[in-house]
């Protein structure tokens, strides 16, 4: 099969697009012939080592959601036949959907809806997860409640928008200029243009904030927090981010995987809870420029492999 895969840590420029060996189902597995893998921000961190750490078996293939085809089965993997358009979410430690097979478990799989093209179905997999278990997981957000949404323009964010507002919350949200009108177009009641306003002396009294963007951002979020509040946050490290305040908590969500947050994607996205975000396709060849993107940290929307 086809794969862009790396030999070593590196930029985007050490990924190489050749011929790898086609993946073999274990028992429980089905093999997918990908037509579609998402572009997701852990991608530029594990390619660089560092964040994830280092790998030591290579040649390693990135990706962790897709859209595809099952063109095979393993033993005792009968919840799928042949031909069935699914999409699904690599399991925890799992990657290598920047290529043309993989081998995937099945129960993190799920049919695709008719609704949604391949493309759309890897974009909402991750993401979509993430969002649902961060706001109704760990913040367990609820009707009435204020939250800051950090980063409103990114793939993560941009879902949790959508389902902030579902939830009946009050939601602002930070983004750069050009994406006003988009993340305001998502539902955000509130929007500050990051590079001209100081959120902390705009924003106060949130009974919730999820934090997307990491680094000083996170640091500085606790102070928009009302006493007893808490921040949820997933852009700096799997640990929960350390808080200078003690009258607030400080979560890390656990992004844990199954196929329920599949089902809960396609139900919300079938109510008109959330739409497919803007996105922009490279190919398999061209992966490496898509990382090239992502790592810029400067997106509307997602970025998604169109593989066939
Ligand atoms: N994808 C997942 O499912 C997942 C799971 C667990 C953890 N994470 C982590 O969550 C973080 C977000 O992931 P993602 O895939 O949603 O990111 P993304 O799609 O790459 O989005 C990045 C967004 O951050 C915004 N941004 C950059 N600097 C900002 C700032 N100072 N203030 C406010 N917004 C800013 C950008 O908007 P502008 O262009 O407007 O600046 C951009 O839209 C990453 O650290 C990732 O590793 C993601």
């Amino acid at each position: 099969m086809k794969a862009s895969y790396f030999e070593k840590h590196g930029g985007p420029e050490v990924l190489i697009y050749g011929n790898l060996p086609d993946p073999e189902p274990r028992p429980g597995e089905i093999i997918v012939d990908i037509h579609a893998a998402s572009v997701n921000a852990a991608d530029v961190k594990v390619l660089g080592g560092g964040t994830y750490g280092e790998i030591d078996t290579f040649p390693y293939i990135l990706g962790r959601d897709l859209s595809g085809v099952v063109s095979s089965l393993g033993e005792g993997a009968d919840d799928f036949a042949v031909g069935d358009a699914v999409f699904g979410i690599c399991e925890r430690g799992q990657e290598g959907t920047y290529a043309e097979k993989i081998a995937m478990n099945q129960l993190l799989m799920m049919k695709k809806p008719e609704s949604l093209s391949h493309i759309e179905a890897a974009a909402l997999a991750l993401p979509g997860l993430t969002a649902i278990i961060s706001l109704e997981g760990s913040l367990k957000l609820h009707a009435g409640e204020k939250i800051l949404i950090q980063g409103g323009a990114g793939g993560v964010a941009g879902f949790a928008i959508e389902l902030a507002k579902y939830i009946g919350a009050h939601v602002v949200t930070t983004c750069s200029a050009r994406n006003i009108d988009y993340v305001r177009g998502l539902g955000a009641d509130e929007v500050i243009d990051y590079n001209a306003q100081d959120f902390t002396e705009v924003v106060s009294d949130c009974d919730a904030v999820f934090e997307t963007v990491g680094g000083a951002v996170t640091e500085r979020s606790f102070a928009v927090l009302k006493p007893g509040g808490r921040l949820a946050g997933i852009a700096s490290g799997v640990k929960a981010p350390p808080s200078p305040r003690d009258d607030v908590e400080s979560l890390r969500p656990a992004v844990g995987r199954d196929r329920k947050y599949l089902e809960r994607i396609v139900e919300l996205r079938d109510a008109g809870v959330v739409r497919v975000p803007p996105i922009e396709t490279y190919t398999l060849e061209s992966a490496a420029a898509a990382l090239k993107k992502s790592g810029g940290r400067h997106l509307t929307g997602k970025l998604v492999i169109q593989v066939r």
